[in-house]
């Protein structure tokens, strides 16, 4: 509780990482802050350096007594790792290696990953708008497991000759824990499940079915089907709109993730939410950061669309607060933003005549317009769900 008010005040880790990391989450923060006096809460920051800027800081890209913070929080909000700067392929240590080390350490074997297409920025995905129409997709991604957390071997041998290997495992529990959440999520949204894999050529994948198939019997509610991965690529472009929830591992849902993007027009529209277990006091207890990179080239320039880090703020206010009320609050200002015209540079219209009707912003007016668009009357009303 903060001591003068008698608020709830919740703690949270904030990691802004390099690149555009410390634009976008210095704009996050100030629509948490704004959003928070609108709905009477507070949050105390702790931030820590993580990824390049933590090998730069501490010769480590997460130190021990960081991840424990981490932990120790409610929640925590991260920017982007990575730049040209670490990216020597032989280099021991690479900021990558702290996502993994969160994500494996703090038990987030979940990354959810929702794509919908705000009206206003149609124009800004390459596909026709009638593919567009209706699209309300979320991608569950096992984050935890697979390709990324399995044994591997290193090229070695001679030249000429040289091998490597990644191991693919999987055991029942690590598919059926984010197989069971992506159905309790689809039973909250249009009880639709699709489940990824390539059991046509994966023994975990034929696993991964298995496990599936003897879960579905436990949601009868929900709608479930198959599709080989490379099939539901296809179908991510050619008709986004049938999707509702879809589960797979960790590779898989890497890059269907990042084919999704596409549909909302810009990398830097979307959020992510990792979630595990573990429960705090106020709900559940995850890691948020925008589905983009760090973008060195435009880091520091004021141009970086911070919308991304902003719903993911959402997410967590939803998923680890408790804060359903603000959550909408926040992603109906983003909307009403949209709306009234404010881009980024991501999402400027190509189209000479639509461009007319926008006002550009950078990363600081784009926080501008969203702050004064929390809890007006606007907001709130077209904040209520039918
Ligand atoms: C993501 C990213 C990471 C991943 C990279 C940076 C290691 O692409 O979060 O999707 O592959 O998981
Ligand atoms: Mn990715």
């Amino acid at each position: 509780m903060t001591a003068e008010a008698g608020l709830p005040e919740y703690q949270l880790v904030g990691i802004p990482g390099d690149g555009v990391g410390p634009d976008v989450v210095t704009a996050a923060k100030r629509v948490l802050a704004a959003v928070g006096a609108r709905f009477g809460f507070g949050i105390a920051w702790q931030e820590i350096e993580v990824g390049g800027a933590g090998i730069d800081a501490y010769g480590m890209p997460i130190r021990p007594e960081d991840l424990a913070a981490c932990a120790a929080s409610d929640a925590v909000l991260l920017g982007a790792v990575g730049g040209p700067k670490w990216d020597d392929p032989a280099a021991a240590v690479r900021p990558e290696q702290a996502l993994f080390a969160m994500r494996g350490g703090l038990g987030l074997f979940a990354n959810l990953r929702p794509v919908s297409v705000h009206p206003a920025l149609v124009a800004a995905s390459p596909l026709r708008p009638e593919l567009l129409d209706g699209v309300d997709m979320l991608i569950v991604r096992e984050l935890t497991g697979g390709l990324y957390f399995g044994d591997r071997g290193e090229p070695a041998g001679a030249i000429g000759a040289r091998a490597a290997h990644d191991l693919l495992p999987y055991s029942e529990p690590e598919v059926a824990r984010v197989v069971r959440l992506a159905f309790e999520l689809a039973r909250g949204r249009r009880k639709r499940l699709t489940s990824v894999d390539k059991a046509n050529v994966l023994a975990t994948s034929r696993l991964w079915r298995t496990v599936v198939h003897e879960i579905a019997a436990e949601y009868p509610d929900v709608a479930l089907d198959d599709r080989l991965v490379d099939a539901c690529a296809m179908q991510i472009v050619r008709s986004p709109a049938s999707f509702d929830v879809l589960v797979t591992e960790n590779l898989f849902g890497d890059i269907l993730s990042d084919e999704a993007s596409v549909l909302a027009g810009s990398l830097g529209m979307l959020p992510s939410a990792s979630v595990g277990a573990r429960r705090t006091a106020h709900g559940l207890h995850g890691l948020y950061e925008p589905i983009h990179g760090s973008a060195p080239d435009i880091a520091g320039h004021d141009v970086a669309n911070p919308i991304g880090t902003v719903l993911s703020a959402a997410m967590l206010l939803r998923w680890s607060l408790g804060q359903s009320d603000a959550a909408e609050a926040v992603e109906r200002a983003v909307s009403v933003a949209l709306d009234a015209g404010f881009r980024t540079i991501d999402l400027w219209p190509r189209d000479p005549a639509a461009a007319e009707a926008c006002t550009r912003v950078g990363t600081v007016g784009m926080a501008d317009a969203i702050v004064a668009r929390i809890g007006t009357e606007a907001t709130q009303l077209a904040g209520i769900r039918p």
